[in-house]
């Protein structure tokens, strides 16, 4: 069974999509502490009713940048934390946590990476960017995380149709609604030991696409 750790600052959607599959029996680990950097977010929310530890890691907490590294890596050392998911956290991840947990480390973003990434590219931008630049076609990417926002090795994608009516608002909640079948399934895959690294790409083992 797997320990996994999960950072959070938005509503919490995908920690709860995940959490659900968790205790549906579908996904051999479990959540035994939620990070945050906002205290009263949804996500924090539903870790408090459902009895998930919380750390709020935020500046006011921890003034100093180093501590408050310091205080994450080790909370999550002693934990034995095997796999640490990013579910709609806007905040970089320190180095040194990025550092020790190489290829251990899953985020969700609400695009098809490489294309639509990077710093600035979050929410509702993302969206308005494939719109704006007449993509037909758009989806939600699970990616190991390195110290480059949006870049580590992608190890999987799932695409939605772009309509001539979308809006940034309507596009946003069918991604959303894909995001919450992809980040679990990749999540279970961790769990089972099925994502190896084949030159220097993720393959998930035995994947089969539907
Ligand atoms: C998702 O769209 C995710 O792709 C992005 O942030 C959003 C988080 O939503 N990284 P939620 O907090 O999981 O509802």
């Amino acid at each position: 069974m797997k320990k996994i750790a999960v950072f959070v600052s938005g509503g919490g959607s995908n920690f709860i999509a995940i959490h659900r599959q968790i205790i549906q029996g579908n996904i051999l680990g479990k959540i035994v502490m939620v990070f945050s950097n906002n205290p009263n977010c949804g996500a924090i929310k539903f870790a408090e009713e459902n009895s998930i530890p919380i750390f709020i890691i935020n500046a006011a907490r921890y003034p100093n940048a180093h501590t408050r590294d310091e205080f994450l890596l080790e909370t999550c050392l002693k934990a034995e934390i095997d796999l640490i998911c990013l579910a709609g956290f806007m905040k970089m991840l320190p180095q040194n946590i990025v550092k020790q947990y190489e290829y251990r480390i899953l985020n969700i973003h609400p695009g098809l990476l490489p294309e639509f990434g990077g710093k600035g590219f979050y929410g509702t931008r993302v969206h308005e960017a494939v719109i704006n630049t007449g993509k037909r076609e758009s989806g939600a990417t699970v990616h190991f995380v390195d110290e480059i926002y949006d870049h580590g090795p992608i190890i999987l994608q799932k695409k939605v149709e772009v309509m001539e009516t979308d809006t940034p608002e309507s596009l946003a909640a069918r991604v959303l609604k894909l995001e919450h079948e992809l980040f679990p399934e990749v999540v279970k895959a961790f769990c089972e030991n099925k994502i190896i690294m084949e030159n220097n790409k993720p393959k998930i083992l035995e994947y089969n696409e539907n």
